[in-house]
């Protein structure tokens, strides 16, 4: 089935958050951040504002009615700065006028003085200055120190990857609508409703059932909405509440870029032992996560940077301890992969430095060391697993010795433009890593004619969610998906939702469609079973005859996923529904003059499990593969000393355009027959495919030394073309070329 929205997005007509009708009177904000990344606040005059055309009212913390404070795993975040900045672009005030225009005009005549403070940029710097968001985790499996003494081969290093910004088409915003008895409706543009709610009641003191926020659907959200649309949903209904008039909020994209977290950047240090065949035995890791002025979801993703540190290796003696570190950039937020791909970088890092120093491909470590069925992660859930068998097929499908032969041969025959080639296989755990957020819940409402409407927690940002739901409602029913309709997802329709996130939408709300569906399918067999002639019925007249006999064809349900379990006091635990595993071949051209270059083919096998949905799922595949090679190759996110992000417009952010796709992308399902907790056994497929863009990485990479074999090349990602040319002519004499 094509994705439900196709049609629409291509004509246009699909309703995002600037496209909903405004109601009269509406009224428009404009946030002032800081201009310091850390200092104290020793005035702010917002007179100037106030009197300038247009403006009706300009909010500080001191008008905040419930508590300045939007922190959702610790709450340490202030929705507006009190006393004290902690990052540049931090909220300070919020000018409400009658027209954006007004409103952004305003904000330039804020005057603030701040005294400045030592301002950190570096998680390392931050943690040997104690400036931790949570005390530090260790995941330990086997003897580390103990097993290093018998390693033939010890191996040490030092990984960097930057951050990413989201770039989402539809930046940040929010609409709060006053309804009768201090009610609000907000459209917000949010993976998380229920988090919107949830913060916007901390900080207007209403009760969540006064706050129905509602949400169509996304232009993209990637991980930078699960968290962070709160602050802009609350500055909107906090004005709405004082004012009773609707107040709009919708992101320019330099506020959006400036103000909001990205991708964390981590730094780590890595030992890895291997024994005379190449055994991986140990593997010691410390992990420093940027995590920015706040804590967000940082401690969360640190997590799963834990759980995904040995990426698809069996490795017998781990100890990964990971420091989430407090520093003056805004709070570093989810991001595709959510601390995973950081994770796995390094190991594949690990692996190619042992590579380079013993003179052997890197693929032989990595196959060698494929983790199997029976197998046991660091946390202690044992592997199910695919990862030999998506390698495998890779090998044979795309003929990788042929491959091989081919890059080796224009190598030979060519001077000046080389190739690389990297494996990369990736290993990714499905549920949301805090087992409490495994559950979801499903509005299903049969109408007298047939139709059927659909509600849940699912936000459609793209990723297909909707599409799949109808399909799962199709199944049960045995109806045309033109009689289907997901509804915009609303916390007054179905409360308390997990975000639209950690691949697990489809899964958990589509299981909740599934027993909501079921149940009435069961009472309708009933009707058919016992009314004259019922068996003959057709859908429209069952329903019907099932209205008549007052029998309910309504259903609310809940799913909560079974099995999952984790003690974070142990680290061990059996935290994920399953794993989504793949292996990918990348191989890139590398223009040895300039450092430019290009990715000739990335050619994926991906364990799907049973796909529901082959052409959504590829074009989650593609899009991951793209984003994840925009990370490692060319996004490089800028802050200077003082913490003023610099790369603040698409002029100085380069992210992947059609020019960088690959020539080639090619896709492979690896039909698995084994049951799995995936709906109707199609694996989650939003996050896995970014990981496969690491391997671009170790491709150019290869190609670098293939040209410079004696070339340094720090593992700091992306890997631009400007690092790409150093590392060509790194400890080389200068008159090498030609
Ligand atoms: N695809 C599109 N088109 N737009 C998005 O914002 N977000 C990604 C992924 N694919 C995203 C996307 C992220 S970060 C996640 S967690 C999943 O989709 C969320 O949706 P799912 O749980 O339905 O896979
Ligand atoms: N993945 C994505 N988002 C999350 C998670 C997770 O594991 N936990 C909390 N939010
Ligand atoms: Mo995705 S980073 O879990 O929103």
């Amino acid at each position: 089935m094509k994705h439900v929205d196709s049609a629409a997005h291509t004509r246009g007509e699909s309703i995002y958050l600037d496209d909903i009708p405004l109601i009269r009177g509406s009224l428009f904000g404009a946030v002032f951040g800081s201009p310091l990344a850390h200092g104290i606040v020793r005035r702010l005059d917002v007179s100037g504002a106030e009197q300038s055309p247009g403006v009706v009212r300009v909010f500080t913390f001191q008008d905040v009615t419930g508590q300045n404070q939007i922190g959702g795993i610790v709450p340490d975040e202030p929705l507006f700065a009190e006393g004290s900045v902690h990052f540049c672009g931090m909220p300070m005030a919020f000018v409400v006028a009658v027209s954006e225009t007004a409103a952004r005009h305003a904000v330039g005549k804020i005057i603030v003085e701040i005294e400045p403070l030592p301002v950190i940029t570096d998680p390392r710097v931050a943690q040997s200055e104690g400036e931790l968001i949570v005390p530090p985790r260790t995941f330990r499996l086997g003897d580390v120190d103990g097993v290093m003494a018998e390693c033939e081969h010890i191996i040490e290093g030092r990984t960097d990857t930057n951050g990413q910004e989201h770039l989402y088409i539809e930046t940040q915003g929010a609409y709060a609508v006053p309804l009768e008895n201090q009610t609000i409706r907000i459209y917000s543009s949010t993976q998380a409703p229920t988090a919107v709610q949830r913060a916007v009641s901390k900080v207007t003191g209403l009760a969540m059932h006064a706050l129905d926020i509602e949400v169509t659907r996304l232009g993209g959200g990637f991980g930078g909405k699960e968290d962070q649309a709160n602050g802009w949903a609350a500055l909107c209904a906090l004005a709405c509440l004082h004012l009773k008039k609707p107040v709009k909020y919708a992101m320019p994209r330099t506020d959006d870029m400036v103000m909001t977290g990205k991708r964390h950047p981590y730094s780590a240090d890595f030992t890895i032992g291997l024994d005379a065949n190449l055994k991986i035995l140990g593997y010691a890791v410390t992990f420093y996560q940027n995590a920015g002025a706040a804590a967000d979801l940082s401690p969360a993703v640190l997590e799963r940077t834990l759980f995904h540190c040995t990426n698809s290796y069996f490795i017998p003696n781990v100890r990964a301890t990971a420091y989430s570190c407090r520093t003056n950039l805004p709070p570093n937020t989810a991001f595709r992969g959510f601390g995973g791909p950081q994770g796995m970088f390094v190991i594949e890092a690990a692996i190619a430095k042992a590579a380079e120093i013993l003179g052997v491909p890197a693929a032989l470590i990595q196959k060698r060391n494929l983790q199997k069925t029976g197998d046991v992660f660091p946390y202690g859930q044992l592997a199910v697993s695919e990862a030999e068998a998506c390698w495998q097929k890779a090998e044979e499908l795309y003929d990788i010795e042929a491959l091989r032969r081919g890059v080796e041969e224009f190598n030979s025959a060519n001077k000046l433009f080389k190739k690389g080639l990297a494996m990369m296989p990736v290993c990714f755990g499905i549920s949301f890593t805090k087992t409490l957020m495994n559950q979801a819940r499903a509005q299903v409402h049969v109408y007298t004619d047939g139709s059927v409407s659909v509600s849940t927690g699912a936000v459609e940002m793209g990723q297909g969610v909707n599409t799949k739901i109808i399909q799962v409602v199709c199944a049960v029913f045995s109806i045309d998906p033109a009689l289907v309709k997901v509804q915009a997802t609303r916390t007054f329709s179905v409360a308390n939702t997990s975000p639209s996130a950690a691949s697990a939408t489809a899964d958990l709300n589509g299981k909740a469609v599934l027993i909501a569906c079921t149940a009435i399918m069961g009472r309708l067999k009933e009707v058919a079973a016992t009314e004259p002639g019922g068996q003959e019925m057709g859908w429209k007249q069952l329903v019907m005859a099932a209205f008549l006999r007052r029998v309910s064809l309504s259903e609310h349900a809940h799913y909560a996923t079974p099995d999952i379990h984790f003690d974070a006091g142990k680290e061990k635990g059996h935290p994920f529904a399953y794993h989504v595993y793949g292996t990918a071949i990348v191989v890139a051209t590398l223009d040895c003059l300039r450092g430019r270059y290009t990715l000739d083919a990335v050619k994926v096998v991906h364990d799907s499990g049973v796909s529901m949905n082959p052409t959504i799922d590829r074009g989650q595949i593609e899009g991951g593969i793209v984003q994840g090679i925009g990370w490692m190759t060319m996004e490089e996110v800028v802050y200077d000393e003082m913490g003023r992000l610099r790369s603040n417009t698409l002029s100085t952010y380069k992210v992947p355009d059609i020019y960088s796709v690959p020539s080639e992308i090619s896709i492979d399902f690896l039909h698995t027959e084994l049951d799995n907790l995936a709906i109707f056994r199609s694996k989650a497929v939003g996050e896995p495919p970014l990981m496969y863009g690491i391997g671009a990485y170790f491709a150019l990479r290869n190609a670098i030394l293939a040209f410079n074999p004696s070339g340094i090349i720090p593992f700091n990602a992306p890997l631009t073309p400007e690092k790409a040319l150093m590392g060509l002519y790194s400890n080389k004499p200068k008159h090498v070329v030609g």
